[in-house]
């Protein structure tokens, strides 16, 4: 097989760049290591940034997403038995975010490539990249039980933290920076009436979360240990630490319910610079981990992807080569300020084992400093809703 921009991962990244091109008319194919149902039942956060749904509505895949996403209006946090409550629309001069589950973003893009007669394949793993450093490389992979090969111009690592993109560069050719949090994310799904708003908590026992998937599914977290296991966790341990930890100890506020679903996710934040090695550029995930406090990796893969998708059109349109070159310096200046917030929010947040009494002043004084502070509300809401695209 032979195409101009192989892609690597039909994750947001690798969907978003292969309607971004194809709508552009520059050739490209998706390999995808799973099927279409696993990839579809990938059930994942999806809190979208304004300019993630401004650019599904760009592509023509937003209007189920018009039908079925809540709005986030506000964001609230809560300690010490006080509340933040940021109205984003008046913070941020009218932008708001969409709650829409990612696993619903990647079918609306599947269908609408599938639709559009674009090249996506299903249970086609790469296993091995030749001659990144050449003109014409080749991604190796394997389909319906045969070894293929797919000749490129360019390849697109779209693969996320676990694909064989990044590992393909020399480790001479990439720094990375890596900073695990010393503690994890209890999550459950419950059949039960969410909080109003996304509703944040620093607790003296911890951090904890109010998210919600629909009016009638609650999604919800509370800070544990690394070495934790959901097993050391009863149902009404769950809830009466939620109830705890969101200051809600009279159970009245936060209804309980059926839990669909349980399990802990790490905190941690990851870079591996440059996004690119020869004709290989990397996006999303395949690059870079944000802790989930900030829900930004979906929308830092798209904003990868935006600014790849301009580059190789111009790249293949123009012969030019300028905003490739410029591609992984354009991304990293994103990419850092998100992790500087999400890394932000993170710290602001959770109780870290050893703590120490001057850590958690500072810490309890910088949420103070917040709730008076009109100027700090505005810095949260503005990275919350999402910061500017960049204009490479
Ligand atoms: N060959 C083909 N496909 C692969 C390979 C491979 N060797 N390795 C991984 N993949 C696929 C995965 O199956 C997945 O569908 O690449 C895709 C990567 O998608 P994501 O991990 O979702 O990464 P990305 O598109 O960058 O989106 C980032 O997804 O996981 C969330 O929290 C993450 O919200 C963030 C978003
Ligand atoms: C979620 O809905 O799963 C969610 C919401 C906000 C976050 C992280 C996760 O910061």
């Amino acid at each position: 097989m032979r195409t101009q921009v192989g892609i690597i991962g039909a994750g947001p990244a690798g969907l978003f760049l292969a309607l971004l091109l194809q709508r552009a008319g520059v050739d490209c194919v998706v390999l995808e290591a799973r099927s279409r149902e696993y990839v579809e039942g990938r059930v994942r956060a999806g809190v979208l940034e304004q300019g993630t749904v401004d650019l599904m509505a760009d592509l023509g895949v937003d209007a189920r997403l018009r039908r079925e996403c809540m709005i986030d209006a506000a964001l609230d946090i809560r300690f010490s038995g006080r509340l933040i409550h940021l109205d984003l629309e008046g913070l941020s001069g009218g932008k708001l975010v969409h709650i829409y589950g990612q696993q619903e973003v990647v079918k609306d893009l599947i269908a609408a490539r599938l639709a559009s007669g674009g090249a996506l394949l299903f249970e086609a793993e790469a296993s091995r990249l030749e001659g990144l450093t050449g003109d014409k490389p080749v991604i190796h992979f394997k389909h319906q039980g045969q070894d293929r090969t797919l000749t490129c111009d360019i390849i697109a690592g779209c693969d996320g933290f676990h694909g064989v993109c990044r590992p393909a560069v020399p480790e001479s050719g990439l720094k990375v920076y890596d900073r695990e949090f010393p503690f994890g994310w209890l999550g459950i799904l419950s059949e039960s009436p969410p909080l109003a708003d996304m509703t944040y908590a620093n607790h003296d026992r911890g951090f904890a979360l109010a998210s919600r998937r629909s009016p009638h599914v609650s999604r919800l977290y509370v800070q544990c240990s690394l070495d934790d296991d959901v097993a050391n966790w009863s149902d009404a341990q769950i809830w009466d630490e939620l109830h705890i930890r969101l200051d809600d100890p009279g159970k009245t506020e936060l209804k309980e319910g059926r839990i669909l679903q349980r399990g802990i996710t790490p905190c941690r934040s990851f870079v591996s610079a440059p996004m690119r090695y020869g004709r290989m550029f990397l996006a999303g995930d395949a690059c870079h981990i944000v802790p989930p406090t900030g829900a930004k990796g979906l929308n830092l893969a798209v904003a990868d992807v935006r600014v790849l998708s301009r580059a190789l059109i111009e790249f293949f349109k123009n012969g030019t080569a300028q905003r490739l070159e410029r591609y992984s310096d354009t991304c990293l200046k994103r990419v850092w300020k998100v992790v500087r917030y999400s890394t932000y929010m993170t710290t602001l947040l959770h109780r870290p084992p050893g703590q120490t009494p001057f850590d958690r002043e500072i810490q309890l004084a910088e949420l103070d400093y917040i709730i008076n502070s009109l100027a700090a509300q505005t810095t949260i809401a503005e990275n919350y809703v999402g910061l500017p695209l960049e204009d490479d």
